[in-house]
């Protein structure tokens, strides 16, 4: 499986300065990014889409893995994997059929992750699970930074670890130094952090203390 990692979320960052702060999150250790796509349908919030990912793959070789927090992601994903995206995710209450999505998703060339928000039941994954490379499991309502860790994402990683040893899983919300470890333990991969990492001056000091709480 993958070696754990940390993932700082472009969502509470410095958007006036986005090349400043991607240096100074690779300079704390950073290796991969996650980019938060919302259109203000499928979450209320808004925020950017492929001009911000297209000036980021400008500036930087991290691979980035997109969030897709969209109500019609088939639509946007070719001009997402054209902005140099890495990794699309999109969400399983979105689409109609997620295995298709999936699939045609995979033939654009990227890796397809499918998220899943706290209500939403593991069950709605069956029928695409063979489909994809990753589940991010919301330990939060998708829309929002900054929200209370919801602990129901924990039973869901594991399960999802014990029925698939092979499957990337990632959580994303509410993720830091106290709820970091759980998630570890209970079979993740990827740990997606926005507040945690933003909120604070030294990304360095952030990072790491996320960093040595999933060190095997
Ligand atoms: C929420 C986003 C997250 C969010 C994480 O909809 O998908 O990536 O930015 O932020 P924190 O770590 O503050 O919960
Ligand atoms: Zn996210």
């Amino acid at each position: 499986n993958a070696a754990p990692a940390v993932l700082p979320s472009l969502l509470l960052c410095d958007f006036g300065d986005l090349k400043g702060e991607v240096a100074k999150l690779h300079d704390a250790g950073a290796r991969v990014l996650h980019l938060d796509v919302m259109d203000g349908h499928f979450v209320p919030n808004m925020t950017y889409a492929m001009p911000i990912v297209e000036g980021l793959r400008r500036h930087t070789d991290m691979p980035l893995d997109v969030h897709l927090m969209i109500s019609d992601p088939l639509k946007y994903a070719k001009p997402m994997v054209d902005a140099g995206a890495d990794m699309l995710t999109f969400h399983v209450e979105a689409v109609r059929n997620a295995a298709e999505t999936a699939d045609l998703i995979r033939q654009m060339g990227v890796n397809v992750g499918v998220a899943l928000n706290p209500e939403t039941p593991l069950a709605s994954l069956r029928e695409c699970l063979a489909d994809i490379d990753m589940v991010l499991v919301m330990s939060v309502e998708a829309g929002f930074g900054g929200q209370k860790f919801n602990p129901i994402a924990l039973e869901k990683l594991r399960t999802l670890r014990s029925e698939f040893p092979d499957l990337l899983l990632e959580i994303d919300g509410g993720i830091d130094a106290t709820t970091i470890g759980p998630a570890r333990a209970a079979g993740c991969d990827l740990f997606v952090v926005g507040s945690a990492i933003f909120k604070k001056h030294d990304y360095n000091s952030a990072i790491k203390a996320l960093t040595d709480e999933i060190a095997a």
